[in-house]
């Protein structure tokens, strides 16, 4: 158990219901900002119109490429729909200076991973159809333009703000001239999660990452879309990318947010930008934790009032240990022992583990009610009687209790009469860009 001072001073990452349901009241207000035409420009949940607008069937087939940049590795795949699906993929390294230098080095090198993939597997006889996971905030245009609206999460090239990210993609290849694809679609991961799950599951209509970053997109009718300029022809839907890691960027969040919370933000790439997101998402939630165990040690409540160098540098407790320590079964502290020493903590006592748990628990379970507020704010939009809600994204997959948690908020907020579930949604970014590339033919074969 941890102690009651311990839990006091924890006390105010501790959510109410009622400071959840006012959490999913503003985010309806800001959704409705975001999606309105006069609202918009002023918005902070942007609302992005994805130009995707019907979910798969089930029988989409054929061979594709994905590139998959936004997470933290940038992948390519090679996709075969049929009755099944089958990948894959590799992994590639974009290292830091590529992530914060000259937009111009992020493509190069983008097209040199797809590039050396191809040459591996001999693909470059066939012009395969490619989709383009690029899961950044941008406007979309069409389904294979979309301007960068700004940076998130670890990047911060210059010179691609405002840019359509496609046209740079087909420059770097082109300037290359050893490769030949067919750019078919550019999508968020939010979307390509939600496709994927949609592909066997038609009650599919959300899409949620709960990752290096968090956001949400969703079904919306296009008449509620105003600042839709597409046709209005059948079927009239779009997926809206909501890009809700915003939410909060306009002050409306300050009544929930902490003083770590504003520390992490002071020291982030963007400030004052994804006041959300840095709440949830894996590129903060164990920065959070740490602030509160350094404020602990100072104030002699862990480890006898003695930190290490390691604890004391921004960044050194992963996100991942959260999830690790809360997998400790109850009463034993393996991991978390394990955690501490490398953290350079080798005097720890069950107590320490106890109250380093507590403060895990009360970081991990606020960024699950949040984001499980801003799924029944979804559900509630959408107002289907049965709706399954596709979910990917590190801290989702691998924190022990997550779902759960998330579960449980949903089911606080969740009008009465809306049954819902979460799904892990395998691998939306391969699969979901070859389904949206697919839909995106069979559609304009059809019309
Ligand atoms: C960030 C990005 C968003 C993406 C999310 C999850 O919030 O802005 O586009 O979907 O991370 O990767």
């Amino acid at each position: 158990m941890a102690s009651q001072k311990v839990k006091e001073i924890c006390q105010e990452l501790v959510l109410s219901q009622e400071a959840l349901k006012e959490v999913c009241d503003r985010l309806q207000e800001e959704i409705n900002k975001g999606l309105g035409k006069e609202s918009n420009p002023e918005a902070t949940i942007k609302c992005f119109p994805t130009y995707v607008r019907e979910l798969p069937n089930g029988k989409e087939k054929g061979r594709f490429l994905a590139l998959d940049l936004g997470g933290t590795n940038f992948r390519v795949l090679l996709i075969e729909l049929g009755d099944k699906c089958t990948m894959e993929s590799r992994i590639y390294a974009v290292p830091q200076p590529i992530m914060i230098g000259p937009g111009d080095g992020l493509f190069d090198h983008i097209a040199e991973c797809l590039a050396s993939f191809i040459k591996e597997r001999n693909l470059g006889t066939e012009l395969l159809p490619l989709g383009f996971t690029f899961s950044f905030p941008c406007k979309q245009e069409g389904l294979t333009k979309a301007r960068l609206a700004r940076w998130t999460k670890g990047f911060k090239c210059e010179g691609v703000e405002g840019r359509d990210v496609v046209e740079l993609l087909k420059k770097a290849i082109a300037k290359r001239g050893d490769v030949k694809i067919k750019i078919c679609a550019v999508l968020n991961d939010t979307t390509g999660t939600l496709m994927s799950c949609a592909w066997k599951n038609h009650n599919c209509r959300v899409g949620l990452i709960v990752g290096t970053g968090t956001n949400a997109c969703y079904m919306e009718k296009i008449e509620k879309v105003e600042l839709w300029d597409g046709d209005l022809e059948e079927p009239r839907q779009v997926i809206i990318n909501t890009e809700w890691g915003a939410f909060g960027d306009n002050g409306c969040l300050d009544f929930v947010r902490t003083e770590y919370d504003n520390t992490i933000d002071r020291e982030s790439l963007n400030p004052g930008k994804q006041l959300f997101e840095k709440m949830i998402s894996g590129m903060y939630m164990g920065e959070v934790a740490r602030q509160v165990i350094v404020r602990l040690v100072a104030e002699g409540l862990l480890f006898d009032g003695k930190s290490s160098d390691i604890l004391q540098e921004k960044g050194s407790f992963f996100t991942k240990y959260i999830s690790e320590i809360e997998s400790d079964e109850d009463g034993d502290f393996n991991n978390c022992y394990a955690i501490l020493e490398e953290l350079g903590l080798n005097n720890a006592t069950d107590a320490d583990c106890a109250n380093v748990r507590h403060v895990c628990e009360c970081v991990s379970r606020r960024a699950a009610y949040l984001a499980g507020a801003g799924v029944a704010l979804l559900l509630n939009r959408i107002n289907e009687e049965s709706v399954s809600v596709a979910v990917d994204g590190s801290v989702y997959r691998f924190h022990p209790h997550f779902h759960n948690l998330m579960v449980e908020q949903v089911s606080q907020l969740i009008k009465p009469g809306i049954k819902f579930d979460l799904m892990l949604s395998e691998d939306g970014s391969g699969r979901g860009a070859a389904l949206v590339a697919a839909v995106a033919s069979r559609t304009s074969a059809m019309r």
